[in-house]
């Protein structure tokens, strides 16, 4: 039986979401008492906020359980997460944790950690209709660059994913909820705020407002700088939304739009519900309202039956974008997704030679759109310190890590002349303000 903890330790895997919930959990933890450990080999209660996307996401969290018990070393462990919410029970029987508490029912957590002081099996995986938000502590002190949860779950389906199965269907905050948070968040320190969901832009309310009302509302906080959002759906890119990257001055030139084939046939077995071609016509208009757009996608090769030539379209799709960055994923089948049923799996050679065929092309570009913001100035929201005395490294709008020598501080927006550009970030110099 593991003792009442007096520290803690969170560690998120996986998405935005998950560090935000981690967040949310930490802030939970502190309001009952215990205190931050340095690490998760000196904290009582470690919670692992899990992912379950890919396989090696979901075996890291049976790797981790016994690191954290080596050298007989006890602390009371909490799966949180997806995988808590894929595997249940499982996980108590596969690895004998305390605690396993699914994304949607975190607000149990103290409760959680109680029971398994007191020797009761401390299970929950519940999808409550009412929402956690309103059982979680207000939010006090957060980083310059803050994530807000504003849509959770997904209705989409797609083949191979099991984020519909470990969030739920798609629910969206009420507005005055967010608007509310975000105010806290920009109280607390916040100079940009990343509202983040499964399908971020399929957020709407009762009153048919979508996400570009948000945003429009949230332009008016007084000290917020810079608003972004993550993940979007092509689907429910609205024109309203693309219209926003244009209106809206603190909204960043910067899309993450995950498109994972360039092949229709391939798009369908996925059930992804667009077109190679109607991809690109977002994309377009997208241009059209923000010609300076930053884009970013997801990409999966090894799909079940995907052949040479329809990995051949995706690297023509990504010739013809020219992403400033991107994800890609060899393709992991996912117990209980359709496409673990589906034959015609890809052999792992195949699958890693197209993998390093798609990241030389993204690369390239990535590359490529750096280099093209040599010569620019722009403003850098500084996040941190850099490596060496005096060096601070923040982010371009473009979402660029740019490092600079300054006096600015964290939290603070400085101008900055970019002058050299590497493969992952930029270096500039900071523009000396004129005197007053
Ligand atoms: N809701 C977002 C992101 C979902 S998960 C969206 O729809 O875009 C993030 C990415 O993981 C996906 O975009 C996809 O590229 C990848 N992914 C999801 N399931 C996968 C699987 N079974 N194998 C490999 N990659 C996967
Ligand atoms: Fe997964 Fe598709 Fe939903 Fe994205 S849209 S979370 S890839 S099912
Ligand atoms: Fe992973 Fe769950 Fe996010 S499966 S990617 S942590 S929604």
């Amino acid at each position: 039986m593991a003792k009442t903890p007096k520290t803690y330790h969170v560690k998120s895997f996986g998405c935005q979401m998950n560090v935000y919930d981690g967040e949310r959990m930490s802030e939970l933890m502190a309001e009952q008492g215990l205190s931050a450990a340095a690490s998760a080999e000196e904290a009582d209660l470690v919670v692992l906020n899990t992912c379950h996307i890919r396989e090696k996401a979901t075996e890291k969290v049976y790797s981790d359980i016994g690191r954290l018990r080596k050298g007989g070393r006890k602390p009371m462990i909490a799966v949180a997460g997806c995988v808590a919410q894929a595997e249940g029970e499982e996980i108590v029987r596969r690895a004998q944790v305390d605690v396993v508490v699914g994304p949607q029912a975190y607000h149990n957590l103290p409760k959680l950690v109680a029971d398994a002081a007191g020797g009761k099996a401390a299970l929950d995986t519940d999808m409550p209709l009412a929402s956690k938000f309103g059982a979680l502590p207000a939010r006090r002190r957060v980083a310059p660059g803050a994530f807000l949860t504003v849509q959770e779950g997904c209705d989409k389906f797609c083949t191979y994913c099991v984020v519909p199965y470990t969030r739920g269907a798609e629910v969206s905050r009420p507005f005055a909820a967010i608007v509310d948070e975000a105010r806290a968040l920009v109280d607390a320190g916040a100079r940009e705020i990343t509202l983040l969901g499964q399908n971020v832009n399929a957020w709407a309310d009762e009153d048919g407002r979508g996400l570009d009302a948000l945003i429009r509302d949230l332009d008016r906080i007084e000290g917020l700088a810079r608003i972004r959002y993550t993940t979007s759906h092509p689907n429910d890119m609205t024109q309203r939304l693309i219209d926003a990257h244009r209106d809206v001055e603190k909204l960043m030139p910067y899309l993450h739009l995950p498109v994972q084939s360039g092949n229709d046939r391939v798009l369908k077995a996925m059930n992804r519900s667009h077109s190679r071609d109607s991809y690109l016509r977002i994309l377009d208009r997208v241009r059209e309202a923000r010609p300076d757009i930053a884009l970013s996608g997801d990409f999966i090769v090894g799909f079940p039956g995907e052949t040479d030539a329809e990995f051949e379209d995706t690297l023509r799709l990504v010739d013809e974008v020219r992403y400033s960055q991107a994800f890609s994923f060899k393709y992991s089948p996912r117990p209980g997704t359709p496409a673990a049923e589906m034959d015609g799996a890809v052999p792992r050679g195949v699958m890693d030679e197209r993998l390093q065929r798609l990241q030389a092309a993204l690369n390239r570009d990535q590359a490529a759109f750096n280099e093209a913001t040599v010569g620019k100035t722009c403003d850098v929201l500084i996040e941190r310190r850099g490596k060496h005395p005096g060096q601070m490294l923040g982010k371009s709008p473009w979402l660029q890590s740019v490092h600079l020598a300054t006096d600015a501080q964290i939290g603070d927006m400085v101008t900055v002349d970019i002058e050299r550009a590497g493969p992952n970030s930029l270096a500039g110099v900071e523009r000396v303000k004129a005197a007053a």
